[in-house]
């Protein structure tokens, strides 16, 4: 079988840059991403044909929504792993699974229930964090600084997402002056969200905030856009112009 993937002999494709995808939903049933292993072979062709090396898996941790638990997750990884292994010649896929962290939604009961937690990290180092898409937390910032005194370096997932803070408020740039990185969606920057998160990703971007970009990618819908946004022309020279952490990972 001609195999696209492997031998792709033209130039690096846009996210190669990157490297590194450190925040997607490819764990089936776990979440409101991936269907089963079929749908999740075909993202991460995707991640890999717009340019990723490797990839680190981040289900959400969402309580009662949600409800998973570090050990099952980390059981669901091999078992994906053992998949991607066996199907690996047959799908072309070159693509490294780097890792199993999670998204971890600050929602009420965050601080109490985390309190002996062993987070799932990525890269062994980093706990991704979310929040409601709609309402403001109030005492963010002391749960974000809370964590770091636990030794816990926090990235704060797509910030343009969260409507009730802008590049200007004072808490984003509170979390930012104590070491919080921010991970900006790559697909809000050419309108997947819309315009608000459209706007606000590329002030925050022009702030000098954004430590990492992201896919999110839940299913075909997103690989789809992925695809697209690989080819968006101002999505390539922000790649060219804009040094991520990806390529530590
Ligand atoms: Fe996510």
């Amino acid at each position: 079988m001609f195999d696209f993937f492997r031998h792709n002999s033209g130039p690096e494709p846009s996210m190669g840059v990157l490297n590194a995808d450190m925040h997607c939903h490819l764990i089936p049933h776990v979440d409101d991403g991936s269907k089963g292993d079929d749908e999740t072979l075909d993202c991460l062709k995707t991640l890999q044909q717009i340019g990723y090396k490797k990839v680190y898996i981040t289900p959400h941790f969402n309580f009662p929504r949600y409800p998973n638990e570090e050990d099952d997750i980390v059981k669901r990884f091999e078992r994906l792993r053992e998949v991607v292994e066996k199907r690996r010649a047959e799908q072309g896929l070159t693509i490294e699974l780097a890792g199993i962290a999670g998204e971890y939604r600050v929602d009420d009961g965050f601080a109490e229930k985390t309190k002996n937690k062993s987070f799932l990290k990525i890269a062994g180092k980093y706990v991704l964090v979310e929040l409601s898409l709609h309402q403001r937390r109030m005492g963010l910032a002391e749960t974000i600084f809370d964590m770091q005194m636990k030794g816990y370096e926090v990235i704060l997932a797509h910030p343009e997402r969260y409507p009730y803070y802008t590049s200007h408020s004072q808490e984003m740039e509170e979390l930012k002056n104590a070491g919080v990185y921010f991970q900006l969606n790559f697909l809000s920057l050419t309108g997947f969200y819309g315009e608000g998160a459209q706007r606000l990703g590329l002030e925050y971007l022009k702030n000098g905030w954004v430590d990492f970009l992201g896919s999110d990618m839940h299913n075909a819908v997103y690989a789809q856009a992925a695809r697209d946004a690989s080819a968006n022309k101002k999505l390539k020279k922000i790649l060219g112009s804009h040094t991520f952490l990806n390529s530590t990972l």
